[in-house]
């Protein structure tokens, strides 16, 4: 059997990106296509006292305007995160009410996306505006509703018992409202054949959700709906189900039979197309000399938008990542004048290991233990809500081979005792975790007389690499080069692929694929592809073909499916000008089985790029007064650039976890961002003796 699983494959899409023949949602020629654009409100609490559109009406070119006064008519979908969504539950132009600035308050048509642009600048606006809510310091907070199902309140012991503790830490950690800013932006061409049947073209992370969504939206059997999406440029979590301009340029369009195409700029996509809220945590920790937690106490607070619930899940990570006999989880959320909150890579994840794994690196300095050991002391063996002992746990590996690589048993033990070239250097390190997921998926193979295989899945590659992953499985499988594999995804004609969400995608669908790969070779009654190509070609047979589906068995309700990892990095820091670089960063991931060593580091590379963003750079404005965002494209939203960014070296360790899926493998789209600010931070007190709690480490925090 070939050996290519687990090997470096390179992407099998990146020549069509590179030659920029890869075709995006917006690019797709639709002959006759008209072209939406949005009018935004500039008020951010209040409501429409009148609006004008006759100018826009009469401008060169326009085909429709419209507002909430002749909004085109759709249904409420089902709207529940398992099945069908809209990201924010109000329809688009429902009432004249504005709940946040940028919110849309109508579609402008036209022959050219210019001339709707121009002419969406001419509707005029009154408003009656009330003081927005936009400063979380005066929102009202309540206790957080569960996601999708899981409670994120806990208890057990009792915290306010555990006064026998040493050491005690109690601190507050921050994170700023933060953007996706996918290098593609949103966008949609909606092209109905007749009524009754509707074509989206449209970024999605989850086709048959979308799918679903668009058919409940406007009242049609779910196979009326078609959704392509052969390619996504970037979407990390924002691109799972349809945003209100995707509502609204579907309505639109049915209403106007012609195929519409609606792009939002930058500008629009700051409130429009969700965002990480703003997160404030306080952690308590209580512990022996030995530096055993006798106690761990974490209240999460976020925000979202008046016109949906959507709490940032920070206290998910706490029963897993270290063992405590008391334990207590408290989530909040307050509604504001913002747009809505969604999923951004790691959801709570993120935030809650920025606050948990500065908290416990507070506690090491506090009792003079290195920050490596404190963790392998009080790593846990099972999920401490859940009640499951954990699966394939190779924690303890990721820290032990990542101090090993870095070199961190040369670490000074006082803080500003490193310098170099007049700098002062740091060293630092964070756990990292994400939750193995997965669902159920499907996929068909066919082996086609000209010696090639076709592997066909209603899957979907946001830049992630689904398309390598599922060419190498079958590869493997079928005994054929990688290049013999030919890939088609991203169209809801296809099997369900499953959900490009919660890392999943890969856990979910190679398992499919494995199976398809063995039933086709059945269906050929042959052991090798060559086998079934050679009987083709005799029989003058036009192909083999078979699909398989995998999903989540019972047995594995006995397990806490969960990955682990370890970032080590070191930072330089010029206390004159406030200036900070991260110079050196090792990780070790343990995600069960690696399916394609070259896609799964470039995964936690984005994920410490991203982390690293958090860490320095990444916060989203809005004026304290009128609510408006002041943070609008590319260049007043920082991100890291190359130049900020050193060689970061990726190790994966542990072994195929088989209770989890036949392929053993967990998943690695979000783990690498967990812990990253955490380990930067770490470092910057170890550099400057500064604990910095408050995200981004901006140079005047560094002052
Ligand atoms: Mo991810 S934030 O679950 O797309």
């Amino acid at each position: 059997m070939n050996k290519i699983i687990g090997t470096d494959v390179s992407r099998k899409d990146g020549r069509a990106k590179v030659t920029g023949t890869a075709t995006y949602a917006a690019e797709h020629q639709i002959p006759n296509l008209i072209h939406g654009y949005l009018v935004t409100a500039s008020i951010a609490n209040g409501q429409i006292k009148s609006i004008d559109t006759g100018a826009a009406e009469k401008a060169v070119g326009v085909v429709a305007v419209f507002t909430h006064k002749n909004a085109p008519k759709v249904f409420m979908p089902t709207n529940n995160f398992m099945t069908s969504k809209i990201y924010e539950s109000r329809l688009p132009l429902s009432d004249d009410k504005i709940y946040y600035a940028g919110q849309i308050i109508g579609l402008v048509v036209a022959d050219t996306f210019e001339r709707a642009r121009d002419a969406a600048h001419l509707v005029k606006v009154e408003y009656a505006s009330q003081q927005p809510v936009v400063d979380a310091k005066k929102a009202n907070f309540k206790e957080a509703p569960p996601l999708f199902g899981e409670e994120l309140k806990f208890e057990k012991g009792n915290v306010t018992a555990a006064n026998s503790a040493i050491a005690k830490i109690e601190a507050t950690y921050k994170t700023a409202t933060e953007l996706h800013a996918p290098m593609e932006p949103h966008a949609i061409i909606a092209h109905w054949q007749g009524p009754d049947s509707l074509t989206v073209y449209e970024p999605s992370q989850w086709i048959l959700a979308t799918q679903r969504t668009y058919a409940e939206l406007f009242g049609l059997p779910t196979e009326r709906v078609r959704i392509v999406t052969p390619f996504l440029g970037g979407a990390f979590g924002s691109k799972a189900f349809p945003w209100p301009h995707g509502v609204l340029c579907a309505a639109a369009a049915r209403k106007l039979q012609r195929p519409l195409r609606v792009v939002l700029s930058r500008r629009q996509m700051t409130m429009n197309a969700g965002h990480r809220s703003e997160t404030e945590q306080t952690i308590r920790l209580g512990a022996n000399a030995d530096g055993g937690l006798i106690m761990i106490d974490h209240e999460a607070k976020s925000c979202t938008s008046p016109v949906e619930v959507f709490p940032e899940p920070c206290t998910g990570i706490t029963p897993v990542m270290y063992s405590a006999p008391n334990i207590r989880l408290k989530q909040e959320l307050a509604v504001m004048n913002v747009g809505t909150p969604t999923f951004m890579r790691a959801p709570g994840e993120n935030p809650g290991m920025w606050a948990m794994e500065s908290a416990m690196d507070e506690l090491a300095w506090a009792l003079k233990i290195d920050p490596v050991a404190l963790r392998l002391k009080n790593e846990t063996k099972e999920h401490q809500r859940k009640g499951q002992p954990f699966s394939a746990k190779h924690f303890a590996d990721c820290l032990q081979v990542g101090a090993e690589q870095f070199g961190w048993k040369d670490r000074p033990k006082q803080p500003r005792s490193l310098t170099r070239d007049g700098k002062l250097i740091g060293w630092g390190m964070a756990a990292a975790t994400f939750p193995g997921m997965r669902s159920s998926a499907s996929a068909k193979v066919r082996l086609l007389p000209d010696g090639s295989a076709h592997v066909l899945t209603a899957a979907n590659d946001m830049g992630t690499g689904s398309y390598t992953v599922v060419a190498a499985t079958a590869a493997e499988i079928l005994g054929l080069p990688v290049e013999q594999v030919r890939v088609e995804i991203g169209d809801s004609l296809l099997p369900d692929g499953g959900l490009a969400g919660g890392s999943q995608m890969t856990a979910s669908l190679v398992p499919a694929v494995m199976s398809a790969c063995k039933e086709v070779l059945k269906t050929a009654n042959a052991k090798t592809a060559q086998e079934a190509f050679a009987s083709l070609r005799q029989s003058k047979r036009a192909a083999f073909e078979a699909t398989a589906s995998s999903a989540p068995g019972a047995e594995a309700k006995k397990w806490a499916f969960q990955s682990w990892g370890a970032h080590f990095c070191e930072v330089s820091i010029d206390e004159e000008i406030g200036r900070l670089r991260v110079t050196r960063w090792v990780s070790v991931m343990d995600i069960g089985r690696v399916i394609n060593s070259k896609t799964a580091a470039s995964q936690v590379r984005g994920g410490v790029i991203m982390g690293i963003g958090q860490a320095l750079m990444e916060e989203c404005h809005l004026d304290p007064n009128i609510g408006y965002p002041v943070v609008y494209d590319l260049a007043t939203y920082h991100f890291p650039a190359h130049a900020d960014i050193p060689r970061i070296q990726v190790a994966f360790v542990g072994e195929p976890d088989l209770n989890f899926n036949p392929a053993g493998a967990r998943g690695v789209g979000e783990i690498g961002i967990t812990g990253v600010s955490a380990a930067i931070a770490n470092a910057v007190y170890h550099a400057t003796g500064k604990r910095i709690r408050d995200l981004p480490i901006t140079p005047e925090k560094l002052l």
